[in-house]
């Protein structure tokens, strides 16, 4: 039996890093938790994203997986170092990820981030982007509004345009040339936050940079699935609405899904 890559997120959010995965690495097989009943984790305290991710770890860890990926920033910035102290597993979040790229990419060493409540006030991404380049000026904005949207599957709108445009509207003024998406929801309303921008702000999305973690990850303990193994078929589970979340899953990665409810058992 394969394996699976555990994923995890407060929703559809963490879907943007699954895409990815399924992109660079083909053959690895996904079992994913949306947390779709419980979201949107930013405006909660860090005790209770770590109560709920460890609940959620729990559940993951009965299907056997290879490793753990946190695929929410709100939940990697509160509960990261807690689960890699659980679990006898390997475990990554999505932030470190994210500041690597922003920092490899940025020319005048301004970059903006934005993120949930949670995140930013938890200044984890300052943490990790300064310790990789200390002179780094980092803009940072809580963005609440944005999450509630893409959960809705209103990604395109003009109440979503509009709703971008004025959270973002005083990073404008900021002589940043990248902006960190840091909330794998963000990458969903991409096209609204690049247009409120400009063109010359890079958008930063993590999930490439954390597809190559995992494969890192994978490599070194041996367990990366060989090219010539067969498709792998993945399950994603939901808390919440299942249909919501199977229409939104499907639209994004462009394939059938799989989608079970709650904490029942995957068939
Ligand atoms: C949230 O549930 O509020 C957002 C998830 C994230 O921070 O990536």
């Amino acid at each position: 039996m394969q394996q699976p890559i555990a994923v995890l997120d407060s929703g559809v959010g963490g879907l943007t890093v699954v895409k990815e995965v399924m992109r660079q690495l083909p053959r690895e097989k996904i079992l994913y938790f949306g947390d779709t009943a419980r979201t949107p984790y930013g405006p909660r305290g860090a005790e209770e994203v770590v109560a709920f991710t460890r609940e959620i770890v729990d559940y993951l860890i009965r299907y056997n997986p290879k490793m753990i990926v946190i695929a929410c920033n709100t939940a990697t910035a509160a509960a990261l170092e807690d689960i890699r102290g659980r679990v006898a597993l390997p475990v990554i979040g999505v932030i470190s990820p994210g500041a690597r790229a922003a920092v490899s990419r940025t020319a005048t060493g301004v970059v903006g981030v934005i993120g949930t409540e949670g995140t930013i006030n938890s200044g984890a991404y300052d943490a990790a982007l300064k310790r990789l380049c200390p002179d780094i000026e980092v803009i940072s904005r809580a963005c609440p509004s944005f999450v509630p949207l893409v959960e809705d599957g209103n990604f395109h709108s003009m109440e979503t345009l509009l709703t971008v445009v004025e959270a973002l509207l005083p990073l404008n003024r900021s002589p940043m040339d990248c902006l960190i998406l840091g909330c794998t929801h963000y990458p969903f309303l991409a096209e609204c936050i690049s247009l409120a921008m400009g063109p010359d702000v890079a958008l930063i999305n993590s999930a490439e940079e954390t597809a190559r973690d995992i494969r890192a990850v994978l490599e070194e303990n041996g367990k990366l699935e060989g090219e010539d193994g067969a498709a792998p078929v993945h399950r994603f589970v939901c808390s919440g609405d299942p249909q919501k979340f199977l229409e939104i899953a499907q639209a994004w990665l462009g394939e059938p899904v799989l989608v079970t409810s709650a904490l029942g058992p995957i068939p």
